[in-house]
């Protein structure tokens, strides 16, 4: 356990029932690493979670750390024709009701405000997911704005995540991050080798598998490892609350996938992963040990890695 988690447990003794539902937890126990679930929690009315509190740490967050664009966006959505306003992002979180944005504020657990309210989250959810998917590695926390009716795309993420709806309603379409025809082995092998935009190509026929939740304040979704969605914001602003965090499991499927892609550019077609456990694990080992010897090579002339993967 990190040194985070191990302080947030301390300190989330004091709290009566901490701020997922009790009966929650049983239900992300039940379905935690592999299944969607919804969830209800107590955060609703947390005073760093207030318009007020948000638009002030829009206002002190780094640049690279806060993205907007508008809001009127399609399911299917083309990244290149996505426009934004020229505001202040403090400003755009002000107006929210009327600017008709959508914005997302990045790593929010680095601000010292919000780092032990993501510590004691992660604690209460820890006897769940570190026995099933061992430590939780590159926790981040998101912030989530956006103008009624709003649409984010298609898309998946490369992290465990659990939604907390704050404030407004938004429909949350939920897709299995295992079904191939929804997302290819080399959609996945891409999005493990990363340089393309999150948003996916999007298919109606995809709705036959789909699980669909209607969020509400106090509402929440366990959101699995790259279960690809979309989400629809209600008829009023919208605040939400994304807690991440990668595993030993999430970080062992990526390796595999970046493994088979290296493959796949040698003219070898790899066996699809999870058919052979055991050359799974050899292609996993295999991937650590190059990544460690040119990790230690860059090291040592000084160079950075400059490209971003999941
Ligand atoms: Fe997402």
């Amino acid at each position: 356990m990190d040194q985070g988690t191990e302080r947030a447990m301390q300190d989330s003794n004091g709290m009566d029932d901490g701020w997922i539902d009790p009966p929650a937890l049983s239900a992300f126990a039940a379905a935690y690493p592999a299944r969607a679930v919804g969830l209800a929690h107590r955060l609703t009315n947390h005073p760093l979670l207030r318009l007020d509190a948000l638009a002030a740490l829009a206002g002190r967050l780094p640049d690279d750390h806060v993205e907007h664009s508008l809001g009127n966006l399609a399911v299917d959505q083309d990244p290149d024709a996505i426009a934004r306003i020229a505001a202040h992002p403090a400003d755009i979180v002000r107006t929210i009701a009327d600017n008709g944005c959508w914005m997302v504020m990045k790593k929010i657990d680095c601000d010292p405000a919000y780092t032990a309210l993501v510590d004691t989250i992660l604690a209460q959810l820890a006897p769940v997911t570190l026995p099933a998917t061992g430590r939780h590695q590159r926790r981040e926390a998101f912030l989530f704005l956006s103008a009624p009716d709003a649409v984010t795309p298609f898309h998946m993420d490369p992290e465990h995540n659990i939604l907390f709806q704050i404030a407004g309603t938004k429909t949350m379409r939920l897709y299995p991050a295992d079904d191939p025809a929804i997302v290819s082995a080399e959609q996945h092998e891409a999005f493990h080798r990363g340089g393309r935009h999150r948003n996916m190509r999007f298919d109606p026929a995809f709705d036959a598998q789909a699980e669909t939740f209607m969020m509400a304040a106090g509402d929440a979704v366990y959101v699995p490892v790259k279960a690809p969605h979309w989400v629809q914001n209600g008829p009023t602003p919208s605040i939400s609350l994304s807690i991440t965090w990668r595993s030993d499991a999430s970080d062992r499927a990526a390796r595999l996938h970046r493994v088979n892609h290296r493959l796949r550019t040698l003219g070898v077609t790899p066996s699809p992963t999870g058919a052979a456990p055991h050359r799974d694990a050899a292609k996993i080992a295999c991937h650590r040990a190059v990544k460690a010897l040119s990790g230690a090579a860059r090291r040592a002339v000084g160079r950075r890695r400059d490209r971003v993967a999941y």
